[in-house]
């Protein structure tokens, strides 16, 4: 018998991590969104991996594109993470942004602590989400504070 929904999403909810937005273009279509689920996966080479909920509309774009930028929110950026999760903002998610080019295309949020420019190197169908495995061609980074995402909670780190 698999875990029940509330436990599994409580017990989850105590893994400390940052949040990222996930960036994607084709041809003229940008879209992105918040995800947390993001992980390092390899040095040599270099790649990442990240979660996409399988009825997201990033995922078309990605799938489509087989290309996407990591983002790193900084500290002071919830409002960006909360404007790229919420459906009633969908189209005007990236609406006073000033976002610059990554060397895939794909959206760089400004102020971000890093950015990552992925082209898509292997999938892996789990679940409701599919795992998207990114190897890094380009990557940017600041000393800037990340945002820490906890218990569903906004924190900073002190
Ligand atoms: C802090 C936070 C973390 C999230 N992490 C993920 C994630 O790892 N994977 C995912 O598929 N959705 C995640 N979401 C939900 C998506 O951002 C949300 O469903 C979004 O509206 C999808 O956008 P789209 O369908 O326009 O692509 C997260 C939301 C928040 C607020």
């Amino acid at each position: 018998m698999p875990v029940d929904a509330e436990s599994f999403k409580q017990a989850l909810a105590s893994w400390v991590s940052g949040v990222t937005i996930i960036t994607s273009r084709h041809a003229d279509h940008v879209h992105g969104m918040t995800v947390s689920a993001f992980s390092s996966v390899s040095l040599s080479p270099p790649l990442v991996m990240v979660c996409l909920d399988k009825v997201s509309n990033t995922l078309k774009l990605v799938e489509a594109a087989k290309v996407f930028s990591v983002n790193v929110l900084a500290q002071g950026q919830e409002e960006l993470s909360q404007r790229f999760a919420s459906k009633e903002h969908e189209d005007v998610r990236f609406e006073g942004l000033n976002c610059e080019q990554g060397t895939n295309g794909c959206p760089h949020i400004p102020g971000a602590v890093s950015t990552m420019d992925c082209r898509v190197l292997d999938t892996l169908d789990a679940g409701d989400h599919v795992i998207y495995i990114g190897e890094v061609r380009a990557a940017k980074f600041t000393d800037r504070p990340p945002l820490v995402y906890l218990r569903a909670v906004y924190r900073t780190l002190t």
